[in-house]
């Protein structure tokens, strides 16, 4: 097999220096786009009193102001574009939960860096030309199934562009045209996992070898899960649209433990979300995204919202993100305890008994706030003293490990509403 470094791309395995100079180079050009061509970043560079010829060092871009969703909202729908409006190849964009999406655009060239970060991620999950890729992401608007489908024509995969939903039938095409590798949200694969066993098909023995999870944050206690039940190699995939969709930074099969991030093309920071200062390598924060080669849709400093650390490489020169640990924005604070879905998460899974979907419902009593675990047997038929003790064992097991006190709303299998792409974790019955 030609698993070799050979056939990594040069700059995944380039010094350190190396990386570092390409990268001066590229931020410089993307600066000077910005400023250049997209009215916002000239103002807003303006404002602060910097300039692209201020960037002396990689470190120099702490100067710069940061970009959140608010100014694309500000400049909504083509008003982020640094190319007129005919050289765009691609328009998407994310729904986002106040109804005007965000939209994001791309050059030609655009679309082929894409793809050529997404083979990358493809190939350091170990896929290889020749593999069949099912591709379960929604097509469309959101970045997910038409970047995952680029990147695996591009590494030489036969893709089967299914995009989600219709379960029974994702069911009936990993049967029948034996895919080596799916690319799915993890939550949906649980539903895809779940008609399996409703046809009596044994998910294990299915061809899946990989398995590419993304788009939602999910826990290593659930990549056990998913390794075990499917039996494949379960690797995290991360990116979001601002920066260019799918394939912003991906895991090695070999490694499992944190995300490659493609630095030649998307520079990261992580910084004190509270006071906007840069942390060092190590530290837990906000990341923050610079695009360096962008054509359409430059991208300065741009505020995630996700939270996670970097680290250093390990088969590569380039950094690694851990996995996230969730949104900034879906961190609940309940009673004065900061609470992410993917700490119940963690919990959930050490109990064999509790299937992995749930959902958390914030709900407001004399103005205290409560939460609800909804979460599933894995049985169908508990007896009733078996529910209490789980109940009871799960509420326990929050109370000490998260320091929250919870709710537990114990369902029937298939009792929690499943997503046919991200999971919703949180459900907000709170009146303001
Ligand atoms: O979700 C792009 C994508 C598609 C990534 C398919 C991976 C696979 P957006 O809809 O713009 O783009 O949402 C981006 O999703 O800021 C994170 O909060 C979250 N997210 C994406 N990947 C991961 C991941 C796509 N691997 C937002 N782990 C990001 C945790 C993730 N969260």
């Amino acid at each position: 097999m030609n698993h070799k470094s050979i056939n990594l791309h040069p700059v995944e395995t380039a010094s350190r220096d190396e990386l570092s100079a390409l990268q001066l180079e590229r931020m410089r050009g993307s600066l000077k786009n910005a400023y250049d061509n997209v009215p916002h970043y000239r103002k807003a560079f303006e404002e602060n009193g910097v300039h692209p010829d201020d960037l002396i060092n990689l470190s120099d871009l702490a100067k710069f102001p940061f970009t959140v969703k608010n100014d694309l909202r500000a400049n909504y729908p083509f008003g982020m574009f640094a190319v007129p409006r005919e050289k765009l190849a691609r328009i998407h964009a994310s729904s986002g939960t106040t109804g005007q999406p965000t939209v994001v655009g791309y050059t030609i060239n655009d679309v082929e860096m894409w793809a050529e970060v997404m083979a990358r991620s493809i190939w350091a999950a170990g896929g290889r030309p020749g593999d069949i890729v099912h591709v379960a992401y929604g097509y469309g608007l959101f970045t997910g199934g038409l970047g995952a489908h680029y990147g695996a024509e591009k590494l030489g995969c036969t893709v089967i562009p299914v995009s989600g939903g219709m379960t029974e039938r994702q069911v009936l095409l990993i049967q029948d045209f034996k895919p080596d590798i799916m690319m799915v949200t993890p939550s949906y694969l649980l539903a895809v996992a779940d008609e399996f066993e409703e046809q009596g098909l044994d998910s294990r023995k299915c061809s899946l070898r990989i398995g590419m999870f993304g788009a939602e944050p999910w826990t290593n206690s659930m990549r056990k899960e998913i390794e075990e039940k499917f039996n494949l190699d379960a690797v995290d995939l991360y990116g979001l649209s601002e920066i260019i969709g799918p394939g912003v930074s991906g895991e090695c099969f070999r490694e499992k433990d944190g995300l490659y991030v493609w630095e030649d093309h998307f520079y990261p920071e992580i910084i004190n979300p509270e006071t906007g200062e840069v942390l060092p390598d190590g530290e837990q924060g906000e990341l923050v995204f610079t695009s360096l080669t962008k054509e359409a849709f430059p991208i300065i400093r741009y505020r995630t919202r996700d939270l996670t650390r970097l680290l250093a490489g390990g088969n590569r020169t380039m950094r690694k993100m851990e996995k996230i640990t969730g949104r900034s924005d879906d961190m609940m604070i309940i009673r004065g305890v900061n609470v992410f879905p993917t700490q119940v998460e963690e919990i959930i899974l050490t109990d064999d008994r509790l299937s992995p979907n749930f959902q958390l419902e914030l709900t407001r009593e004399d103005r205290l706030d409560e939460m609800t675990v909804l979460v599933e047997t894995r049985a169908v038929d508990v007896p009733e003293k078996t529910q209490n003790e789980i109940a009871d064992n799960l509420r326990q097991q929050i109370k000490n490990r998260i320091g929250v006190t919870t709710r537990i709303n114990l369902l029937a299998a298939g009792g929690v509403e499943r997503s046919m792409g991200k999971a919703k974790r949180i459900v907000d019955k709170r009146t303001q």
